[in-house]
């Protein structure tokens, strides 16, 4: 897989990449459109040039997960079980990077920002209930607590390991593990909740890759340390997208677009395209759960 990021010469919009199931890399192509401010839409009425495609990626999602509604945990899911606040728990799975408190301000504020680009699009249409976010990171885990400098009194830090070796924070607190509510197992009580994780992993160390789903977003920790002040984190914002169930387009391309941030290495943000598929799943979760 390609790690370039920079400028080719290419003056067509063009986004190459490459792909394994679930690994997603960026090579950015030459045409990165700044988005315009996305419009607010109050009912589903995408602009003519979006429809076909739309109704070509809604065919794809049933092809590519027909039992798309079983699953109870997409962050659409999250959002309203929890009111708009969502938990993050951050796996430090890094030997060559130290987590400063400092860091910590910046990895919440980056996954606040970086959910709400999403997140906004949904205000107001078509009976979304919620018009705040609010996103707090309640925990750390780590394989050794010295990795956690700083004032850590207000979360929680965990060294428990997954199956894999890997740090997780407990599984007691983990909402996805609880489905029915009952959360009385976690040790820090209903304020340790979490519904989601960013994975930091030193196997993508370098690397313009991640990997996301509705568990959460795993990417490059110098990836991600390195672009706390950016206004898109741009893989962020990919992964997420697949938290709420949207596809990843290697290998097609919805009917008139160029550029959104799904189509990964094509936008450096979400786009318009990105808002109306976010809605698209909005109305359709809506009417299976009975929202
Ligand atoms: C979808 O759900 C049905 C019924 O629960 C199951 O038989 C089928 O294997 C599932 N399909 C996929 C692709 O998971
Ligand atoms: C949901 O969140 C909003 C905004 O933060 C708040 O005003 C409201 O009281 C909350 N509702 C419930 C039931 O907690
Ligand atoms: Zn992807």
């Amino acid at each position: 897989m390609a790690s370039i990021l920079g400028l080719s010469a290419l003056f067509v919009c063009f986004p190459f990449f490459s792909s394994s199931p679930f690994r997603h890399s960026f090579t950015l192509s030459s045409c990165l459109q700044s988005r315009a401010d996305i419009p607010s839409a109050t009912t589903w009425d995408p602009p003519s040039s979006m429809t076909t495609g739309l109704d070509q990626v809604w065919a794809r999602t049933l092809q590519e997960n027909p039992n798309w509604s079983d699953d109870k945990n997409w962050i659409m899911d999250q959002l309203i079980a929890n009111n708009g606040s969502i938990n993050y728990c951050v796996r430090w799975n890094t030997a060559a990077h130290k987590s400063t408190a400092s860091d910590r301000t910046k990895i919440e504020a980056g996954l606040q920002r970086s959910l709400k680009k999403w997140f906004d699009t949904l205000v107001g249409f078509d009976g979304f209930p919620l018009t705040t976010l609010a996103v707090k990171v309640v925990g750390y885990a780590t394989k050794d607590k010295s990795m956690i400098e700083g004032d850590t009194s207000a979360i929680d830090v965990y060294t428990t390991v997954d199956a894999d070796g890997v740090p997780e924070c407990d599984p007691r607190c983990y909402r996805a593990a609880h489905l029915d509510g009952d959360l009385s197992g976690c040790p820090s009580g209903a304020a340790g909740r979490y519904d989601i994780s960013l994975w930091l992993d030193e196997s993508l160390e370098g690397q313009n890759a991640g990997y996301g789903y509705n568990w959460g977003e795993e990417l490059a920790p110098d990836y991600v340390l390195d672009n706390l002040d950016t206004e898109n984190i741009h893989i962020l914002q990919h992964e997420m997208g697949h938290g709420f169930g949207l596809l990843d387009f290697y290998d097609w391309v919805p009917e008139g677009q160029t550029s959104f941030v799904m189509m990964a290495g094509s936008a450096m943000e979400v786009t318009e395209f990105d808002a109306w598929m976010l809605r698209d799943w909005w109305r359709r979760l809506k009417a299976v759960r009975r929202w």
